[in-house]
């Protein structure tokens, strides 16, 4: 959480940075604020708010001047969000400044010491800390920054991405990272460093990704220095060339991020599909799996770590993976696996599902499979992430970067691409007839065309929301492959509207939840064609007979459900372990509506951070 951006070269540095944390904002958006060298002094401004409000703050200041700068968006950890708390910190003697994405742990004890020898704190952040450790360390024995920086970093229990400037070296700014991500644009004759490539991507499709315990020390016209925190090794870095492009990084012409990636949905999914869905040849073609094709076959069961969204996809995966492959797999929240003595060994195979690819629960249950002597298979959208790089093989999801923090289009990626890792293992396995494996291929094939049909039903998912805005609470209901969609519908609703919503399984709706039901309270329930269909039929006649308000997801032409539910929409029928890939979308849309009609920030959605690299 939180986004850094930083910029030494000759351009304005104030509109690069300012740009760069709009783009960044998706990683938080509690506060917001800059430091800038205009070759006398470092001016800082920050506030409370998001980049807009920075931006107008420092829209009437002079000093803005400077081609050398870092700039912070906040998701508050330690201290509120307000002014002070904000980033960029001044050391005591205000020589320093530093803005930080990530937790120093030992913080309070660092803070104490500091204190018995003078040092005074404004804020209640654990930065603030950390720069004066900085300062101490350069006071001890008159170190240069990098080098302060570095024992001060040896010194520090947690997880950092930070840059810091020195008025008394003002033409350089230090960089580091363990745990929070940092990338290094590299232009010509000037340099950026960024959480993720997106600021400075039309300037630069030079990257490099710092690794963990490792920093930079970026200098105006001069090469930068790269160097171990730990052992002091200088290294030469391996500069990746980027393929992203500004244009996937911008709403063209959509209201909301949100919107355009739940449209973006049938495109991503081919881009998950491209060379590896080889319908003429019958076959899926995968070089993690097929490279590592004995450690699954001989896995004694599949292990699934993930949170948020991802967690949902994981779910749907057990579903498809033991029904077509016939391994048994477990779906673990990160958070918890990492923390509950989980009983994995060398017999295992460990699935990592994010998004980002930063997630540091996520990240950390992988470091733990590892430990234990796992194969650990990492599934992400984020190209060079740190999950992606600390999997011991993995693929890509391709789903092109989402930015609206309520996870959609990457969702339907991780189930495709998951849907296709099942299929390659049922066909080595013998688990599914060759005709079978065809027609699901040829299911799989016709995903993308599906969802362009049920992204028809936007403007009948807009009148229903119309209906429902002002509900309070929400139930959704599915089963099967579909129990899953559920969770996932109520959780988007909750994200972006605040409506409290719960999902469930159908059945277990009458131990518990059906207490809830009255004539004011809509009730989501998937009820598509294949799927213990007439047990849900059952369900709804349940939700009927107390009057709750039923919207049906059903397959076309679909005549019960109709008959009893007071909305219906149909999506296209297909095979059933593939239905979450089309029921899903009319929840993102009735959550995207509703939000929007109840005039919430659907992209930057209260107290949520799209990357969570915290614990
Ligand atoms: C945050 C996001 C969710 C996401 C979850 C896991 O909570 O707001 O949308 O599902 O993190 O993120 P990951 O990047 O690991 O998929």
């Amino acid at each position: 959480m939180c986004g850094i951006v930083g910029y030494i070269g000759h351009r304005d540095a104030c509109s690069i940075i300012i740009k760069g944390l709009k783009r960044l904002e998706y990683r938080g958006y509690d506060s917001a604020g800059i430091a800038l060298y205009d070759g006398k002094g470092i001016y800082v401004s920050k506030i409370k708010g998001k980049v807009n409000d920075l931006e107008e703050k420092i829209a009437s200041d002079k000093n803005t001047n400077g081609s050398i700068g870092i700039g912070h968006t906040r998701w508050a950890t330690h201290g509120v969000p307000n002014d002070i708390n904000s980033h960029p910190h001044y050391s005591n003697s205000r020589n320093l400044v530093i803005i930080h994405n990530g937790i120093i742990e030992n913080y309070a004890a660092i803070k104490q010491e500091l204190i018995n020898r003078g040092y005074t704190f404004h804020s209640d952040t654990d930065t603030e800390v950390l720069v004066n450790l900085i300062e101490d360390v350069q006071k001890s024995g008159s170190y240069m920054l990098g080098k302060a920086v570095q024992i001060a970093l040896n010194q520090v229990v947690g997880a950092y991405a930070i840059a810091v400037l020195d008025i008394k070296k003002p033409n350089e700014i230090v960089a580091a990272r363990l745990g929070s991500p940092l990338a290094v644009g590299v232009g010509k004759d000037e340099f950026f460093i960024a959480s993720d490539a997106s600021p400075f991507i039309e300037y630069t499709s030079n990257a490099i990704y710092l690794e963990d315990e490792e920093m930079a020390i970026i200098r105006q016209h001069k090469e930068p220095r790269f160097r171990k925190i730990k052992t002091d090794l200088l290294f030469t870095p391996y500069v990746q060339k980027l393929k992203l492009n500004i244009e996937e990084i911008e709403k063209r012409g959509y209201e909301h991020f949100m919107l355009k990636e739940i449209f973006e949905q049938p495109q991503a999914i081919k881009d998950t599909y491209r060379g590896r869905l080889l319908v003429h040849n019958g076959l899926v073609k995968m070089s993690g799996i097929e490279d590592n094709l004995e450690k699954f076959l001989n896995a004694q069961k599949i292990t699934i770590v993930a949170c948020g969204t991802s967690w949902h996809a994981g779910l749907v995966a057990e579903y498809i993976f033991e029904n077509l492959a016939r391994i048994p797999v477990e779906v673990e929240y990160a958070s918890e696996f990492r923390y509950r003595n989980p009983i994995v060994t060398n017999k295992d195979v460990v699935i990592a599902i994010s998004q980002s690819g930063e997630t540091a629960d996520t990240l950390a249950a992988i470091k733990l499979a590892k430990e234990n002597g796992a194969f650990v298979f990492g599934v992400c959208n984020v190209v060079g992430s740190s999950i992606s790089r600390e999997a011991h093989a993995g693929a890509y999801t391709h789903a092109g970067p989402e930015i609206g923090v309520a996870s959609t289009k990457a969702f339907t990626t991780q189930i495709s691409l998951l849907a296709m890792m099942a299929l390659r293992l049922a066909k080595a396995k013998g688990t599914l007839s060759t005709s079978d494996f065809k027609r699901s291929l040829v299911a799989l094939e016709t995903i993308p065309s599906k969802i362009e049909i049920a992204l028809k039903s936007d403007g009948l998912v807009k009148e229903i929301a119309e209906n429902y805005k002002d509900a309070t609470n929400f139930l959704y209901l599915g089963r099967g492959f579909n129990f899953p969609v559920a969770l996932e519908g109520a959780l988007k609703l909750k994200e972006i509207s605040y409506i409290h919503a719960e999902g469930y399984p159908a059945a277990e709706m009458k131990h518990g939840p059906i207490a809830l039901i009255d004539e004011n309270m809509p009730i989501v329930v998937i009820a598509t064609k294949y799927g213990h269909y007439e047990k849900i039929v059952s369900n709804v006649q349940e939700i009927k007979s107390r009057k709750g308000k039923i919207i049906g997801i059903v397959t076309e032409g679909d005549t019960q459900v109709k008959a009893l539910a007071d909305h219906v929409i149909e999506i296209p029928e297909t095979s059933e372990f593939l239905s979450p890939l089309l029921t899903t979308i009319p929840l993102q849309l009735l959550s995207y509506h509703i939000a929007v009609l109840l005039e919430k920030n659907v992209d930057q959605p209260r107290n949520l951070a799209k990357s969570v690299t915290v614990e």
